[in-house]
């Protein structure tokens, strides 16, 4: 394949990246580097794509140069975002305009080329609000609970009125993906962060809200089927992990593997927090041929490994 990565810097775009590269496709990478965090930590990311060949280019996607790549590509994997749930209250305008504006002009741009190339697209499990324990993706209601959800809805939404259009689209609803790389304002990331420094790990809330915690590398692998499966254009589809686990348990498995019994500090629950985000992957498995393989405890201890050497050595 001749493949568009957006978002390439990030956390998952740069495993993606890569693993293109090692299956021998050929791989344009983009990304703006926006400072939601440390920026090192994405030039790391960018610095070790370009060592698996992969040709990264520093621009907003919106350029026209960079959209003018579409026409050299058959696949675009489209992971620019503004993500994070609890700070998109006051940040929404951001949110829309990348997570909404920016799809647009990505979507808009391919429709005008004589071939369109398949697009796939990541959105989140945060679309569903508390709805999304039910088994079938498309008849559940959706209703986000956060600013964040609303405008990867609306990035949905956009994308379902171009693939009436004729654009193939794929949509993949990522649930909580863990790993090495994970962004830093993410709950496994602060956690391990916190035992490795002796702080003691803020929990917000209960804790007893559950997540369907899912493996960068299982993303990634359900990332690149969705560029080929034959039924998937058209499709919404979940990628989740199979294994749900609550706050105050995920603390408590970090304490085990990382050896140290964790103080907890508990803080008030964040604003539009979802208490449960397990999902099914039935129509994965159906359309991709997906299946999450990665166990928990072991992608756990794969970021823990990486976390104590990046403590070690910097970014
Ligand atoms: P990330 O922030 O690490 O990566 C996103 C990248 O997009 C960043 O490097 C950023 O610089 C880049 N970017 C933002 N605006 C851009 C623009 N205008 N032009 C070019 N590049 C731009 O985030 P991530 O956790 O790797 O998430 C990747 C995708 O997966 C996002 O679409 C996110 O919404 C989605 N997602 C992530 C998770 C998760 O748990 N990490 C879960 C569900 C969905
Ligand atoms: C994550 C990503 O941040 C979103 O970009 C993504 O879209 C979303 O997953 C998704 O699945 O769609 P979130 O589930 O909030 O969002 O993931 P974490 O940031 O890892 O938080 C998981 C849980 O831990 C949340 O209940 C959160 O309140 C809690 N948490 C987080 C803490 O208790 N303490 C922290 O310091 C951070």
């Amino acid at each position: 394949m001749r493949t568009l990565v957006t978002g390439a810097a990030g956390f998952i775009g740069s495993h993606l990246c890569q693993a293109l590269a090692r299956a021998g496709h050929e791989v344009l990478a983009v990304d703006s580097f926006t400072d939601y965090y440390d920026v090192a930590r994405k030039r790391a990311n960018a610095h070790a794509c370009a060592q698996s060949g992969v040709h990264v280019i520093e621009a907003d996607l919106r350029a026209p140069e960079v959209l003018a790549l579409l026409a050299e590509t058959d696949t675009v994997f489209h992971l620019a975002a503004q993500p994070g749930v609890r700070s998109s209250w006051a940040a929404f305008p951001t949110y829309q305009r990348v997570n909404v504006e920016v799809t647009h002009a990505l979507l808009e741009a391919a429709r005008a080329l004589p071939v369109a190339p398949r697009v796939v697209l990541a959105s989140s499990s945060s679309v569903y609000g508390e709805a999304a324990d039910t088994a079938t993706e498309l008849a559940t209601a959706l209703r986000p609970r956060s600013p964040y959800g609303v405008s990867k809805l609306g990035m949905e939404q956009l994308a379902a009125v171009y693939a009436d259009a004729g654009l193939p689209i794929v949509v993949l609803r990522y649930f909580t993906v863990y790993g090495p790389r994970q962004r830093p304002d993410m709950a496994v990331a602060r956690f391990v962060e916190a035992m490795l420094s002796g702080d003691p790990v803020p929990v917000l809330g209960s804790g007893e809200q559950q997540r369907s915690l899912t493996y960068v590398d299982d993303v990634v692998d359900a990332t690149v089927r969705a560029a080929t499966a034959p039924h998937a254009p058209g499709a919404t589809v979940n990628v989740a992990g199979s294994e749900s686990i609550s706050v105050n348990a995920l603390v408590s498995l970090l304490g085990e593997l990382l050896e140290c019994g964790a103080r907890v500090q508990h803080l008030p629950p964040a604003p539009g927090d979802v208490e449960l985000v397990t999902g099914s992957s039935a129509a994965a498995a159906r359309l991709l041929g997906w299946a999450p393989s990665v166990r928990l405890v072991d992608g756990l201890a794969r970021q823990v490994e990486w976390q104590r050497e990046l403590a070690r050595v910097g970014t």
